[in-house]
């Protein structure tokens, strides 16, 4: 059996989840007809504090049309030069908005209104393009899951604000942010004028992400859902599963945080890996080989059953989910000890695990 931490995308809907899958009322949701989606949407809307929200088949489409409602070709764009936008959207900003992207080297994904502030240009020059809209992330998918300050978030706004820059959120994972700090949705989505959020990673849902707005904007987001791919018909079987998700599924990622702070815990008392536990805010572990290149180690641990993702040279990453128990993330670190060739009883002492952060 398989220890499956590459992503928590490898969730599976749950026998509850698929009854109400089967159980779903669709319509044609191209003429706004399914009643399911109406009323997924209606609840992002609500949770999220926005007028309205669109449902989408993923994280990238919600991403990629954000862009495109907000921006004209030869616009520009700024955001964290790890952002999954810009990073693993296959060079989406390029290809359908056409935008050139200025990137703010961040610390684990987060910036601040100075980092921003800096990068600003006089876009009355025409030397420079126009720059329309700011992107953040939260959690921060290459950044560890790291978290981004709610008052980061709101300095940044303010200056976005000031300077008529849009402010986007990619929020797949919002939802883990709000069970580490107890923010809740509306008040990390209050500074945004659009905000993406996923169903199908730690929640579990098969397919679906949204995106939420204003009225006008939303209206602006079906034509280009359209024109991109995203319109689909009986749509609400799947969007069935991302509403179960929504409404049973958000408490319990804080057991996604607790066995990530067990894993980064277990990794840290391994000599050959580089991880600082405290860093660990939510269900990503992000850690680093000293010796042996990422990829070796990765392929080692999947010969053992485990499977993690190199995600750069000496960098690995292990996403704790509903399909991993917190008995085979205990055994996580015993295998990797094992595979660098140490003793793992000796290099594991087994150590006392704080929660997450709340
Ligand atoms: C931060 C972030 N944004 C967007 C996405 C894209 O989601 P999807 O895989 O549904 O396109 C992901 C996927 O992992 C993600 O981690």
């Amino acid at each position: 059996m398989i220890i499956d931490l590459r992503s928590d995308t490898i969730t599976q809907p749950t026998p509850a989840m698929r009854e109400a899958i089967a159980k779903a009322e669709v319509g044609d949701d191209v003429y706004g007809d399914d009643p399911t989606v109406n009323a997924l949407e209606a609840y992002v809307a609500e949770l999220l504090c926005k007028e309205a929200a669109v449902y989408m088949p993923s994280g990238t489409m919600t991403n990629q049309v954000a862009l495109r409602i907000h921006t004209e070709p030869g616009d520009e764009i700024i955001l964290e030069s790890e952002a999954h936008i810009y990073y693993y959207e296959g060079g989406g900003p390029a290809a359908l908005s056409g935008v050139m992207c200025k990137l703010i080297k961040g610390q684990k994904g987060v910036f601040t209104a100075f980092d921003l502030e800096r990068v600003l240009h006089d876009s009355e020059n025409v030397h420079f393009p126009k720059t329309k809209l700011v992107c953040l992330e939260n959690t921060h998918n290459r950044g560890g899951g790291q978290i981004f300050p709610l008052q980061n978030i709101q300095e940044i706004a303010q200056v976005c604000q000031d300077h008529e820059l849009k402010l986007h959120l990619d929020g797949a994972r919002l939802w883990n942010a709000c069970v580490a700090t107890g923010i809740s949705e509306a008040e990390y989505a209050e500074p945004f004028d659009t905000v993406s959020v996923c169903f199908s990673k730690g929640l579990g849902a098969p397919i679906g992400s949204a995106l939420a707005g204003s009225k006008d904007l939303m209206r602006r987001a079906r034509r280009f859902r359209k024109l991109f791919g995203g319109g689909m018909r009986q749509a609400g079987i799947v969007a069935a599963g991302a509403l179960y998700a929504l409404q049973h599924h958000r408490e319990r990622l804080q057991e996604d945080h607790t066995n990530a702070r067990i894993l980064a815990e277990g990794l840290s008392q391994i000599e050959e890996i580089e991880i600082s536990p405290e860093d660990v805010q939510t269900n990503i572990v992000v850690f680093h080989t000293k010796k042996i290149p990422a990829q070796t180690l990765a392929q080692r641990l999947k010969e053992r059953g485990v499977a993690i993702l190199a995600t750069g040279p000496n960098s690995l990453r292990a996403v704790t989910n509903y399909m991993v128990t917190q008995e085979q993330v205990r055994q996580v670190p015993k295998l990797v000890a094992g595979v660098l060739d140490l003793d793992p009883t000796e290099a594991l002492a087994t150590s006392k695990v704080k929660p997450a952060q709340k």
